[in-house]
């Protein structure tokens, strides 16, 4: 498979004008911010908006729905074009819902979160959350290319920014150390980098059947907390889930894995600015309820949750079990963590 293709501005343009019926999926802040502008930019003309609101709520095969039912409203054939302009959540639902249309029509992201950008924008992983577990039902579909545009990033509320900052960081974990120890404020400087990084191991292993399984680090406790907070009146965002799920990888890393308690150690303070913006906290009494979402990953080998653990920084290994208590105690380590963040938070 090709890697991804990153477009220039003026390349998504030129992209545009040779379709005749071109739709925009965006949800309701990015509407508020920058859909005029990009339409301005994109000189786009006749093009149909469908605006959403925001949140990981709205990914599911309901909203999938309703918009499959716009598009036949519009009569969008099979030559149309959809432009997912926004976050994570519009291009893994736009993405899904453009590679299921008629069998598949061209789409494009729009990537306008940091954590987009460097990530869920790129490798064509597309699909929706399903009866409470995360992206349960979805395709593998590339998209035609990528346009990242960090000016985007001006109106980012900064708990956003960290959670991008968190996938960022993972990719040091797993390949480039130097992320690790990179000035926060200069995160821009960075996304190019990312998105090559996850661009590379997706041209490597585009259906996951082995490489692509690294870019799990983090994530397999990250999936069952952000679906054990999705109904609270705090949930987590995706890139906070993934950091306390990195904590919990580095732990079991050195427990299983040789790993040295000082990656653990120098981890800690970066976990605390990451999760700085977070009101959850993650209590030992949780432990089972969100051990009971790793049943339904779609890691799991014979039943059983699989992780991606690190011999050291930049050596990730895959596939590996973890015995039900160990699993427990870095629960109940991971929730004394979380009450230490939520001490240093009221502190403040
Ligand atoms: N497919 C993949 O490979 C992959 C990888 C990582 C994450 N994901 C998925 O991505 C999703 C998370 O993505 P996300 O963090 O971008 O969340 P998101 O799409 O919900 O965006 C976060 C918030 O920022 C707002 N927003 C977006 N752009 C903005 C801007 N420029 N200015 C102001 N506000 C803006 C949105 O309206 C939303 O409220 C999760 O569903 C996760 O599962 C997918």
């Amino acid at each position: 498979m090709m890697k991804t293709t990153f477009f220039s501005s003026s390349e998504l343009r030129d992209l545009i004008a040779r379709y005749s019926q071109v739709f925009i999926l965006t949800d309701e802040e990015v509407a508020r911010f920058w859909l005029p502008e990009f339409c301005h930019w994109m000189d786009c003309n006749g093009t149909q908006e469908i605006v959403l609101r925001s949140g990981e709520e709205m990914k599911t095969l309901k909203t999938a729905q309703m918009i499959w039912e716009k598009l036949l409203k519009y009569q969008a054939d099979r030559h149309a074009l959809l432009v997912n302009l926004g976050g994570g959540v519009i291009s893994d639902l736009g993405g899904f819902v453009a590679s299921c249309y008629k069998r598949g029509v061209d789409f494009v992201n729009v990537p306008t979160t940091l954590l987009a950008m460097v990530d869920a924008a790129i490798g064509g992983k597309n699909g929706v959350d399903f009866q409470g577990y995360k992206n349960q039902i979805g395709t593998f579909a590339m998209p035609l290319g990528v346009w990242i545009c960090p000016t985007f990033l001006k109106t980012l509320p900064l708990r956003e920014v960290h959670s991008g900052w968190a996938e960022m960081m993972k990719y040091g974990f797993i390949k480039d150390e130097e992320l690790l120890n990179t000035n926060n404020d200069n995160y821009t400087h960075y996304i190019q980098q990312c998105a090559e990084i996850k661009s590379d191991i997706v041209a490597e292993d585009p259906y996951e059947k082995g490489p692509r399984k690294v870019l799990n680090f983090g994530h397999t406790l990250g999936h069952a907390l952000e679906a054990h907070f999705a109904d609270s009146n705090v949930p987590l965002t995706h890139g906070e889930a993934v950091a306390y799920g990195m904590w919990a990888a580095l732990w079991l890393s050195c427990r299983q894995c040789g790993l040295s308690e000082e990656v653990l150690a120098d981890y800690e303070p970066k976990m605390e600015w990451l999760l700085s913006k977070s009101s959850s906290l993650i209590e030992e009494a949780d432990a089972d309820a969100i051990i009971h979402y790793l049943s339904q990953d779609k890691k799991n080998e014979s039943g059983e949750p699989r992780f991606v653990l690190l011999e050291e920084v930049g050596k990730p290994i895959i596939g590996q079990a973890v015995p039900m208590s160990l699993l427990k105690e870095a629960v109940r380590e991971l929730a004394l963590r979380s009450a230490r963040l939520a001490t240093l938070r009221d502190q403040q």
